[in-house]
């Protein structure tokens, strides 16, 4: 594979990151995950915006512009002949040569790292059955609205819904979902589409967006509200949306299957007309 680092393209094996980088170290870094499909990036105008948040929030510098950043992307799928999958964008604090608590100074150059990572994004055995999620106690930090690194609590998460024999995990804060370990999560009653409203307690998702605009198109009905785990319990249906997933039904939360137990009717149609757009 050939990696991009500090404005080099490397095979993986030469591609060199400090020890004392504070995305090593502290967890001082943001990312993104874009989706590639039949050789063509997906939605790479909102997760660059978005990206440019996280940095902005963290009182980050930019080492890239979106421009340059757009064409690294370029660059990587040509090289990769990647033609369907991820790239993944970080960009650290950068090595201020020491391990320290403050952020350093600004002369430190912030450290970039882009790679590709193939997979069966369209085909996803997963969407024919629907996925399995428990509920867990939310414990992550309080910014999720930020796209940080520290990521340790959703890999357990994920390893307790591993551990429970289903798919995912679905957070759940003063009895209330979240989201999932790395999705937005939704239900579906009556029709309507019920997801949680943007807040630093979500991360603002770039495929959440963009399925809400194509569902508010084609006149479904969306209410953005913090929702139960017990009303999810008793939804017809429940779907994920992310850059790797796209929109992906959901089937069973904590052992009660939801419906009929099948995908839902709502979760098929917004994934058929999110890749009829984004394609
Ligand atoms: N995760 N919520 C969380 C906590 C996430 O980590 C993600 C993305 C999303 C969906 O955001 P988007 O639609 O912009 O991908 C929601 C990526 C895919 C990951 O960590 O691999």
């Amino acid at each position: 594979r050939i990696v991009y680092v500090n404005g080099d393209y490397l095979p993986e094996e030469e591609a060199k990151v400090s020890v004392f980088d504070r995305g090593f170290l502290f967890a001082d870094a943001v990312y993104e995950v874009t989706s590639i499909l039949d050789g063509k990036i997906i939605a790479f105008d909102g997760h660059a915006k978005r990206l440019k948040r996280s940095l902005d929030e963290l009182q980050m510098q930019n080492p890239i512009s979106t421009e340059d950043l757009l064409e690294v992307h370029h660059q990587l799928v040509k090289r990769n002949e990647l033609t369907e999958g991820m790239i993944y964008l970080q960009i650290s604090r950068g090595n201020p040569g020491d391990r320290d608590f403050a952020f350093p100074s600004e002369d430190v150059t912030p450290t970039i790292v882009l790679f590709t990572q193939t997979a069966n994004l369209l085909n996803n055995p997963k969407v024919a059955t629907g996925m399995k999620v428990i509920s867990v106690d939310d414990q992550r930090w309080a910014r999720r609205d930020i796209k940080t690194t520290q990521l340790l609590f959703p890999s357990m998460a994920k390893m307790m819904a591993k551990a429970a024999g289903v798919d995912d995990a679905w957070m759940v804060e003063d009895g209330h979902v979240t989201e999932g370990s790395s999705n937005n999560a939704y239900i579906v009653k009556d029709g309507k589409i019920i997801t949680r409203n943007l807040g630093h307690e979500i991360l603002h998702g770039i495929t959440r967006a963009a399925v809400l605009a194509y569902a508010e198109a084609a006149q479904m009905q969306i209410e953005e509200r913090p929702f139960t785990i017990d009303e999810a319990k008793k939804a017809d249906e429940a779907f994920i949306t992310s850059a790797s997933t796209f929109v992906m039904p959901v089937v069973e939360i904590d052992g009660v299957a939801l419906g009929d137990g099948k995908p839902g009717k709502s979760s098929l149609r917004l994934r058929e007309i999110y890749l009829e757009e984004s394609l």
